[in-house]
């Protein structure tokens, strides 16, 4: 059973958990789903979130039963625009678009001697860290070109807490997607979901937004 007193770190999904970007992921994606055609649905809205590039275009491909139309050129070519007008997105960030009640999140947490990583499936995380001017937190950046699977599998999870140099029932990990969640308790961390209660029902402690996340409440669920 955890306790919060065993906590000693927490790793952290980046996109839509820091840092307000699920919404230009999503941006990028539909543009080119609308160019090929394919209808941007719900489950789609959803199933991008935490999920590898590449896997998030073959998600839109397989929606409409097309992703046989394409070679595997063509697939990375449609990936890469999509992350060319992502970038556009996310030069405009500021230390604002950081999410609402994380700032003082992160803060606390430093100030409890808690040590903080970043799992995210995003090459870009480093980028977005350094624009929101808040790098300094995090002991380190899992790469996830470096670890054998994606999300949901365990491996950027478990690389995170290997960061923070933690065994893993030591970690909390905070995550936005269902993907996540998954990633999170099959590498044996404590999981928080942010977002829809219902989505992310596999997750051990929800919060509906962002500003709800405090240490304290997080300490009290876990000692209820
Ligand atoms: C995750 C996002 O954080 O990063 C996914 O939730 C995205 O939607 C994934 O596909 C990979 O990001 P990037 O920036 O490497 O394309
Ligand atoms: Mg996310």
């Amino acid at each position: 059973m955890a306790n919060f007193d065993t906590i000693k770190g927490f790793a952290f999904d980046l996109d839509g958990v820091l840092a307000d970007t699920a919404r230009f992921h999503s941006q990028a994606w539909r543009q080119i789903a609308d160019e090929l055609d394919i209808p941007w649905t719900e489950a789609l809205e959803s199933g991008i979130k935490g999920i590898d590039r590449m896997s998030s275009l073959m998600l839109i491909l397989n929606s409409k039963g097309v992703a046989d139309n394409y070679s595997d050129e063509e697939k990375e070519a449609l990936a890469k625009r999509k992350n060319d007008h992502y970038k556009e997105l996310i030069s405009t960030l500021t230390p604002d678009d950081v999410l609402p009640g994380m700032h003082e999140f992160l803060a606390d947490l430093k100030a409890n001697d808690l040590k903080m990583s970043i799992a995210s499936a995003s090459k870009n995380a480093p980028f977005i860290l350094d624009k929101l001017q808040i790098s300094d937190y995090f002991v380190g950046v899992v790469d996830p070109s470096k670890v054998k699977q994606g999300k949901p599998a365990p491996d950027i999870f478990a690389e995170a807490a290997k960061i923070l140099n933690l065994p893993p029932e030591q970690v909390v990990g905070l995550e936005d997607s269902e993907a996540g969640i998954t990633s999170i308790n099959d590498a044996g961390e404590i999981s928080v979901g942010i977002g829809d209660a219902l989505q992310l029902h596999a997750a051990k402690i929800n919060f509906p937004s962002t500003k709800d996340v405090t240490l304290a409440q997080i300490k009290a669920h876990l000692n209820w």
